[in-house]
């Protein structure tokens, strides 16, 4: 199993993920580039299904389905732990991560995950539900995923992201290795490195803690200092 990577609109991020012959489509804003990468690997798009239902993740799903012979696979029926096949035997699992919509999701393949707006590389999503305890439980449910896995997201905002953990860790050492790995053609990360410098998934680390206690702000409990960290950064 394997994954590509396409960029569209400002900082829209889709993929294709393959075996031999096979291909699911997620996100396929950029359908023709899609099919031309297909045509190249002589593989099929057999589905087509989105981390969630905001427009400019599912604004190539027709053009996609219309141009190939693509299932679509509508994301709101499907279910955790659900998994999509490719013909290999291979397949995504289906990982129901409510927080930035109620029906986001990702999907967990062979050493990485598609994360659509939930977790970004350096940053997470708007918690537009407004419901910050199921975001908290969905993002912790990835942080307990393999430190290597490779992380696949929904948008490029690594840059002002970046920008923003200055601002809420100055003092933070991993944030230069970070940015000097960051290659805009190319943009992943793994796990591990998102625990050391996202700043939202760092509502246990010491500094983050000591920065919580500066700013007099709840941090009893793990949800109270994501909250926190939310809230005020
Ligand atoms: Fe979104």
């Amino acid at each position: 199993m394997d994954i590509q990577q396409f960029k569209y609109g400002a900082d829209n991020l889709g993929y294709l993920v393959y075996s031999q012959k096979s291909a699911i489509a997620i996100d396929p804003g950029a359908s023709d580039d899609m099919i031309r990468f297909a045509a190249e690997k002589d593989l099929s798009i057999d589905m087509v299904t989105n981390t969630h239902t905001h427009a400019d993740h599912t604004q190539g799903n027709d053009a996609l389905v219309m141009k190939t012979n693509a299932r679509f696979v509508d994301c709101t029926t499907l279910s955790h732990g659900q998994v999509l096949g490719l013909n290999d035997g291979t397949g995504l699992e289906v990982l129901l991560t409510p927080g930035h919509t109620m029906d986001s999701i990702c999907f967990k393949g062979d050493g990485f995950i598609v994360t659509g707006d939930t977790l970004f590389n350096a940053t997470v999503g708007n918690c537009f539900s407004g419901d910050l305890l199921a975001f908290f439980n969905s993002l912790t449910m990835l942080m307990a995923l393999p430190g290597d896995t490779l992380i696949y997201a929904g948008h490029d905002y690594v840059g002002d992201a970046l920008k923003y953990a200055r601002i809420i860790e100055p003092n933070n050492p991993n944030l230069n290795g970070y940015a000097a790995a960051y290659n805009p053609d190319h943009v992943v990360s793994r796990l591990s490195e998102e625990l050391l410098v996202n700043p939202y998934l760092r509502f246990n680390s010491s500094s983050m803690i000591g920065r919580l206690k500066e700013k007099n702000l709840p941090r009893e409990t793990q949800f109270q200092r994501f909250s926190s960290v939310m809230e005020v950064f």
